[in-house]
């Protein structure tokens, strides 16, 4: 599927809203609960806006919703670099959603203790009484976004975490930004059923054309690692984002 180029950061962030509120519509008839995904981020901020607006609002089951986040800045909730605060802040806050259905990842605690409870927290959710099974989460969708480094969640250029094949979340220190992340890693968002790419700005347009254009670099341009093996992956850029494309 080719990248979807929308004029500007407010039209993409609407779209994508409608397009959330048709596949958690979808999910819910058949299994009776939609999983979400959230990121960080100023561009998928927008679109959490959007959620807690009257016209998706109404149109969403709140009662069959269940948040997660990909990464988690370790810092306490209400610091104002938490991704959890700033998805409160922009929609959880404002919608008829249960505490019970908000599964976020605790950035106050020691980062590796975190990124354990965190996995231990998703195996409970989606194997039940079976929480060893070897498998991975099958989430409905993840809303990722991309740093002008080709970072996503927390997965930076040259991570370890990249090559993670048995643990679903990591704890790492980024050197770059001095500070601790805990994030998914590439095979459980590539085990999603729907992933969402969300990029606008002018910064972002010569990473973005690396990333889908350029040759295959995953180790330095982390987002061209996410590749859902059964699932759809859509780009939605805005037109500032896409004009070298
Ligand atoms: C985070 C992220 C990160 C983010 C990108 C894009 O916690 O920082 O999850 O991957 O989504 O850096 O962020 P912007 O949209 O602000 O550029």
């Amino acid at each position: 599927m080719g990248p979807e180029i929308h004029a500007d950061a407010d039209v993409l962030a609407r779209q994508a809203a409608q397009r959330l509120a048709e596949l958690s519509g979808e999910a819910i008839r058949s299994s009776g609960c939609f999983t979400l995904v959230l990121s960080g981020g100023s561009t998928p901020n927008r679109l959490y806006e959007r959620l807690a607006d009257a016209e998706f609002s109404r149109k969403l089951d709140w009662g069959s919703i269940h948040i997660f986040w990909c990464d988690e800045r370790c810092v306490p909730p209400d610091h104002p670099d938490s991704n959890y605060g700033m998805a409160f802040k922009s929609f959880i806050d404002r919608v008829p959603l249960p505490p019970r259905n908000v599964h976020r990842i605790r950035g106050e605690i020691k980062p590796r203790v975190a990124a354990t409870a965190y996995e231990k927290k998703l195996r409970t959710f989606f194997f039940p009484g079976h929480a060893d099974l070897p498998g991975v989460p099958g989430f409905d969708l993840i809303l990722l976004g991309m740093g002008e480094d080709g970072h996503t969640a927390s997965l930076f250029p040259k991570a370890v975490a990249l090559h993670e094949q048995k643990r679903w979340v990591v704890a790492h220190h980024v050197k770059e930004l001095e500070s601790w992340r805990v994030t998914l890693t590439p095979r459980v968002i590539n085990a999603a059923h729907d992933v969402f790419f969300l990029v606008t700005g002018p910064e972002k347009a010569g990473c973005l054309k690396e990333v889908l254009q350029g040759p295959y670099r995953p180790d330095e341009l982390p987002a061209q690692a996410i590749c859902p093996a059964s699932g759809r992956l859509k780009w939605m850029i805005d037109a500032e984002a896409a004009h070298l494309l």
